[in-house]
């Protein structure tokens, strides 16, 4: 037990209403030099969400609800949550149990990566300009975790069916929980794969994909808010890219002729553009933040295929 955070200390007991007991849990978060970004950027947002889901309450309480008293039984749920998310660092979603996507709320625990994705905005505009959404009828979510991606966009464009691929079953469980909460499973398909090497042959309009991409250096540096997070969801090798080269490898075959590949990279861009300088990545700017998603239309896919030493599934499983 932190001290301070025992629920018999003087401080604590000084404490009452909700409002004591953000403004006194978000003080402790500050001078614990916690990471925050895994669903909030500061310690007060971070306290306030910690302190609502604690007394079941909606995230957007209103303002004259802040002086309410917190009964004891209350209080103890309150403190156990403060003191796991300083003590064990654990990342405000996995002590919830959810996290917010594009405008959407998501199951989530540590069998998958807390849901950040840039490509959330690019769902709320359904894709434009990129590609007109009414032609979007088959879209992958690859390496798609919680599901997040693929089931937004299936929530966005109604018209459209789904498949989310992940290699970990322990992921699929939680993207298959998420479809049904959204009850979306009817036109959302699950199915576990090593990148395409199960999947049937099919040509998708949109392949959605954030697979993982921290380099070495970079995964050593991590806060240890991320060390809760699956190494199988981050960590991909020295330069970040041995997945995305693969993807890039295989995915021609896939898309459909007037396609569209969205692709997060991170800070792993500027290892991709060293890689493949010749190739006319689309860059799109984010107005909610975040960047590293590149866009590759299905006609630039097949002018640079031999740029990505193209070899379809068959030839990649033979080859290893
Ligand atoms: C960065 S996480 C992204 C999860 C989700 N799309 C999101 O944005 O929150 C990457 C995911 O890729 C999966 N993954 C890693 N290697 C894979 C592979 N070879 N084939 C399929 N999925 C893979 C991991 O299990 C993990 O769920």
């Amino acid at each position: 037990m932190i001290v301070g955070l025992n629920s018999q200390s003087s401080s604590v007991h000084s404490l009452t209403s909700i409002e004591d007991f953000i403004r006194w849990g978000a003080s402790r978060f500050a001078e614990a030099g916690l990471f925050f970004g895994h669903g909030t950027e500061n310690a007060l947002d971070e306290a306030a969400a910690l302190v609502l889901h604690a007394l079941h309450l909606p995230p957007d309480l209103p303002a004259s609800w802040f002086n309410s008293r917190v009964t004891s039984v209350e209080r103890e749920r309150i403190l156990d949550l403060i003191q796991r998310r300083i003590a064990l660092r654990i990342p405000l979603p996995y002590l919830t149990g959810e996290a917010w996507f594009a405008g959407m709320r998501f199951h989530v625990n540590e069998a998958v990566l807390i849901p950040r994705s840039p490509i959330a905005e690019l769902i709320e505009n359904r894709f434009t300009p990129w590609i007109d959404p009414t032609r979007v009828a088959r879209i992958l979510d690859l390496c798609c975790g919680s599901g997040c991606i693929g089931i937004a966009a299936a929530a966005y464009l109604p018209e459209s069916r789904v498949d989310l691929v992940d290699i970990s079953a322990d992921a699929l469980q939680v993207a298959r929980n998420n479809a049904k909460t959204h009850r979306l499973q009817e036109r959302v398909e699950i199915r576990q794969s090593d990148l395409f090497e199960a999947l049937p042959a099919e040509k998708y309009d949109l392949i959605l994909s954030n697979p993982p991409y921290v380099g070495a250096r970079e995964m050593a540096a991590l806060p240890a808010e991320y060390r809760h997070e699956p190494d199988l969801a981050l960590r991909a090798n020295d330069d970040g890219l041995e997945v995305v080269k693969r993807l890039l490898r295989q995915v021609p075959d896939f898309l459909a002729p007037r396609g569209l590949l969205i692709v997060e990279v991170g800070n792993s861009a500027e290892s991709l553009l060293e890689h493949y300088p010749d190739i006319p990545f689309v860059w799109p700017e984010f107005e909610q933040g975040g960047e590293g998603v590149f866009l590759l239309s299905a006609e630039d896919l097949a002018e640079y295929a031999h740029r990505f030493n193209h070899r379809t599934v068959r030839e990649s499983v033979d080859k290893q």
